[in-house]
Parts: structure tokens; sequence; C-alpha cells
């Protein structure tokens, strides 16, 4: 199956990458080809609230948001990781959230995974995790898991946490 991993977080090897890679690892090992991007990488800018997507079917803007949308359509599989900002996700995950309004009918039917962190414990990531599952069930996909990385502050953090053999499990059970 091709996997698709959007990681919202800012630091590269942060919890969230950290949590990703273990997925990717797990995903790899059963055979699945898997792309991760980092979305502090890619040029997103947000949604214009302009609607021509309603009529031509893309997006006015010209950024890399096309090619992600390509690569999400492709997928078999999507994951969606963010570090937990002030109880949501990050604003990096947001602004791509809103950029798939040209193709909010067009990605239904994937098998879907949800990663978050944040210092809190799950009581606390709980509404950031509700916000992305809800959002991958209203496109259509089936929420899997979500990988919770709680406690975690600093960088590196969920090392050795039990969130790393969750998500590598996670990443194991892609396609079972
Ligand atoms: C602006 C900001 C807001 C945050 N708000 C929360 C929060 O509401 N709840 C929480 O548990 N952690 C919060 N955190 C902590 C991060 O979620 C935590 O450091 C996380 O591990 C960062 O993930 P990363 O290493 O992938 O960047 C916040 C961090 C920042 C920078």
């Amino acid at each position: 199956m091709n996997v698709l991993v959007i990681n919202g977080s800012l630091r590269s090897k942060g919890n969230s990458d950290l949590l990703c890679d273990e997925f990717i690892r797990g995903a790899e090992e059963t055979g699945h080809s898997v792309e991760k991007i980092s979305l502090r990488e890619w040029d997103i800018h947000p949604c214009r609230a302009c609607y021509a997507c309603f009529r031509t079917g893309r997006c006015v803007q010209q950024d890399d948001m096309a090619a992600i949308l390509q690569k999400a359509e492709k997928s078999d599989v999507l994951v969606l990781a963010t570090p937990t900002y002030f109880l949501t996700m990050s604003g990096q995950m947001k602004v791509f959230i809103d950029r798939l309004l040209p193709m909010w009918q067009g990605l239904g039917g994937k098998d879907a995974y949800v990663i978050v962190t944040g210092h809190d414990g799950k009581q606390g990531l709980k509404r950031n995790a509700d916000d992305l599952a809800m959002i991958l069930e209203n496109l259509g996909d089936r929420v899997r898991q979500i990988v919770w990385g709680e406690h975690v502050w600093q960088k590196g953090e969920v090392l050795g946490t039990k969130a790393m053999e969750e998500a590598y499990l996670a990443g194991k059970s892609v396609g079972c």
C-alpha cells in the first residue's frame, strides 16, 4: 500500500517527527511504500475562501499544495501527525487541512492514523486528536488508531516512551 505521512510539527527530529519515523519503520518493514511530508518544508498559503475550486476543482494559488494533493489522492493510507498547540493542531496543520477544500470529496475510502504529541496527558490531547479524527472521518476515511505522544515537551522526550512502540505497531498494522 502507498502510505502518506503528513507531519505538522515545526521541529525536525521533534516528538511528532520521531513518532512518524517509528510508524514508518513499522509500515516499511511490513512491505509498504511510505512518503513523509513535513509541512514546515513546503510552501502552503492559507485558503482564501474564494471558492474558485468549487467551479474548477483546483486552487488559484500557485504553491506546493497541488503537489501534496496529488500525493494524497494517490495514497491508500493517510497519517496526520501534529503537536498540540493550545489544545488543538499546529497552525501549519490547520492551514494544510483548509487547503484540502478542492479535493474534499476525493480523499475518502482510505485507512487513516492520527499521531498527537504534547506535554499534557491523554485528556489534554484529546481535543486535538478528536479534531483530526473527525476531519478524516468527514473526508470519508476510516481512522484505525490514534497514537498518543503524551507527557512530552522538549525535543526528543518521546524517545523511550510507550508511544514509540505504539507508533511502530500502528505502522505494522497498516493493511491488516
Ligand atoms: C505554541 C505552543 C502551544 C502549546 N500548547 C500545548 C497544549 O495546549 N497542550 C499540550 O499538551 N502541549 C502544548 N504544547 C507543547 C507541545 O505540544 C509539545 O512540546 C510537543 O511535544 C511538540 O511537538 P514536536 O516536538 O513535534 O514539535 C505547546 C507548545 C507550543 C510551542
